[in-house]
C-alpha cells in the first residue's frame, strides 16, 4: 500500500511546546524532511519560548512553522485565526493541549474543577467546532 505523504499539507498542532504534541510536531517535520514533501506547522502553546525554539529548529525549505502562543482556556479559536492568516487553510488538526491537576478527590475545589474543564472541555468544544467549519468550507 502507498504511504501518504504530508506533501503540501497545513497541520495545525495544540499543545506543541511539550510533551505528546511537541513530539508530533518533531516526528511530522521528520517524517516531512525525509521525504522532500512541504509541509506548514502552526505551533500553539502557552509558553512563546517553547514554540520557538521548536520553530528555530525545524524551519526550513521543506518545513514551515508558525508560532501562535496563547491560552486556549482564553481564546480558543486563537490558533485557528492565526494559521489561516499565515497559511490560509487547514488540513489537519491535532489537538494536544490539555491540563490536569493531579490530587485526591477530597482536595479537589471547585476552582480545579473549572480549570481543568475551560481548557480541556470547553476549549477544545470551541476549537473543534471552529475547524470543522474551516474545513468544510474548503471542502471542493
Ligand atoms: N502524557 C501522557 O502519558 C498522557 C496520558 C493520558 C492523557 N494525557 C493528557 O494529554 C494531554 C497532553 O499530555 P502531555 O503529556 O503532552 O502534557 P504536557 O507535556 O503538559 O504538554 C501539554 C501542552 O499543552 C499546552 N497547554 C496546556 N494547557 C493549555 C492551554 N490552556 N492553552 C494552550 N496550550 C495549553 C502546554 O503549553 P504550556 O506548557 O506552554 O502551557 C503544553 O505545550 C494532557 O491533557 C494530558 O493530561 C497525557
Amino acid at each position: 500500500m502507498k504511504e501518504k505523504t504530508t506533501q503540501d499539507r497545513v497541520v495545525l498542532i495544540t499543545g506543541a511546546g511539550k510533551g505528546i504534541g511537541r513530539a508530533v510536531v518533531e516526528a511530522l517535520a521528520r517524517r516531512a524532511e525525509v521525504a522532500g514533501s512541504p509541509l506548514a506547522l502552526c505551533l500553539s502553546a502557552r509558553t512563546r519560548s517553547d514554540l520557538e525554539t521548536l520553530k528555530t529548529r525545524l524551519d526550513s525549505s521543506t518545513v514551515r512553522c508558525e508560532v501562535v502562543a496563547g491560552d486556549l482556556a482564553d481564546a480558543p479559536t486563537q490558533p485557528v485565526e492565526a494559521c489561516l492568516a499565515r497559511f490560509g487553510r487547514i488540513d489537519a488538526l491535532i489537538h494536544c493541549a490539555g491540563v490536569g491537576r493531579f490530587k485526591d478527590f477530597l482536595d479537589q475545589t471547585a476552582l480545579d474543577l473549572e480549570f481543568t474543564l475551560k481548557t480541556n472541555v470547553t476549549a477544545t468544544f470551541l476549537l473543534l467546532q471552529r475547524v470543522y467549519a474551516v474545513m468544510r468550507a474548503q471542502a471542493p
